[in-house]
């Protein structure tokens, strides 16, 4: 299931497939409705834009030890987001992060694109999702709780928190 088609909460109808390297060509569109808070709450930096030079190294990850699936908007081909799992070197646990279109937050999207994620975490044969969430990003907390993640604080940095899935018995990943 590396494609998926779905629809958000509104009924906009999404494409989801993995990111290739001509998906540069929609990254300044993209980026330039994701507001600089939200810059921060991935990037964990303040930042107001997202170099070139580092576009270019999310854009050509190594396949073998990483995945990365971009949500398409069916009607307009315009990205609305982007979630990424990148392996650890023991092989077995993988680290995600995700970023949206500030503007379509609240319609259903992080959901879709996490659930994607750990399909095809699980699916390659990974035994664990985690991710590193600021302690003030209540939604992605209130969402990884949902989805089953286990929340803790962050072991070495302050403010942040670890969230850990285990794909173990995951029960069958719906919509
Ligand atoms: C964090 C982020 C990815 C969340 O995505 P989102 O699209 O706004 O979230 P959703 O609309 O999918 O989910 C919002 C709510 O609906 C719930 N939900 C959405 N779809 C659902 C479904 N099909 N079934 C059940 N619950 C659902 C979520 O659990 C959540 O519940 P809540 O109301 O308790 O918060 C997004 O806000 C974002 O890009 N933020 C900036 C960057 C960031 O913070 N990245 C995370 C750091 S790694």
């Amino acid at each position: 299931m590396q494609e998926s088609h779905v629809t958000l909460l509104d009924g906009t109808p999404v494409f989801i497939r993995p990111l290739k390297p001509e998906d540069v060509t929609l990254y300044p569109d993209f980026l330039a409705d994701v507001t600089s808070d939200d810059l921060r709450l991935r990037f964990f930096a303040p930042m107001r834009e997202v170099s070139p030079a580092m576009i270019d190294r999310l854009i050509h990850y190594d396949p073998v030890k990483a995945m990365a699936f971009i949500a398409i908007e069916e009607a307009t081909g315009r990205m609305l987001g982007v979630v990424r799992l990148h392996d650890d070197p023991d092989g077995d646990t993988g680290e995600f992060a995700i970023l949206l279109r500030t503007r379509l937050k609240g319609h259903g999207l992080g959901w879709l694109l996490m659930k994607h994620m750990i399909a095809n975490a699980r699916d390659k044969g990974l035994h664990t999702v985690r991710g590193q969430v600021l302690s003030e990003n209540s939604t992605m907390l209130r969402m990884c709780q949902e989805l089953g993640f286990h929340v803790a604080d962050d072991p070495v940095e302050r403010g942040v928190k670890q969230v850990t899935l285990s794909l173990e018995d995951l029960p069958e990943l719906t919509n």
